[in-house]
């Protein structure tokens, strides 16, 4: 059977996945006085702005929820509302890293490592519930209310979206590395 358009999210899911276990990776490290791979941790704010947001997320948003309102899930008031805000919390939250990430130079003082730790950490704990009810929550609804032509739809409208090839290649060999 080939992919449905939560099939391929959900795989997206497990190449975040491994950047979010490489997040908390990182924040006991820095929390027990170790430093990190500072290349690896830069990477961590384009992977999450490129791919995890305008990419994944802008699937999501763009492509799938409107199909699942079209489908009689309510666009307010219900999970594809709360989703869609979450999305924009994660944003934030990533915000908040690539400043950390700025302010733990060389000779950085205690209070810089100990802020990109928690940074770090709250983007995993939180990515982690959000990819928790996208899987277990809404995309088994979106399983149940998305028709055949509809699932062709979303799965073409996915295929304009996607990104270059070897962009794309690169944030999963990224991801795969940590
Ligand atoms: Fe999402
Ligand atoms: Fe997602």
């Amino acid at each position: 059977m080939p992919a449905t358009p939560t099939d391929i999210l959900m795989a997206e899911h497990r190449i975040i996945e491994k950047v979010i276990a490489a997040m908390r990776r990182f924040a006991d490290a820095l929390s027990s006085g170790q430093d990190v791979d500072r290349p690896a941790l830069a990477g961590m704010v384009p992977f999450m702005r490129q791919f995890a947001d305008a990419h994944h997320h802008g699937k999501e948003e763009h492509r799938l929820f409107p199909v699942l309102v079209a489908c009689g899930l309510p666009a307010e008031n219900g999970p594809v509302q709360v989703m869609c805000s979450e999305h924009e919390i994660g944003r934030q939250l990533v915000g908040d890293l690539a400043a950390a990430i700025d302010a733990y130079g060389p000779g950085a003082p205690e209070d810089a490592r100990r802020t990109l730790a928690e940074a770090l950490l709250a983007i995993a704990d939180f990515y982690s519930q959000h990819i928790w009810k996208e899987d277990n929550v809404l995309f088994p609804m979106a399983g149940r209310v998305l028709d055949p032509d509809s699932v062709a739809g979303v799965l073409a409208a996915f295929s304009e979206v996607t990104m270059p090839e070897d962009q794309r290649q690169a944030f999963i060999s990224y991801a795969d590395g940590l």
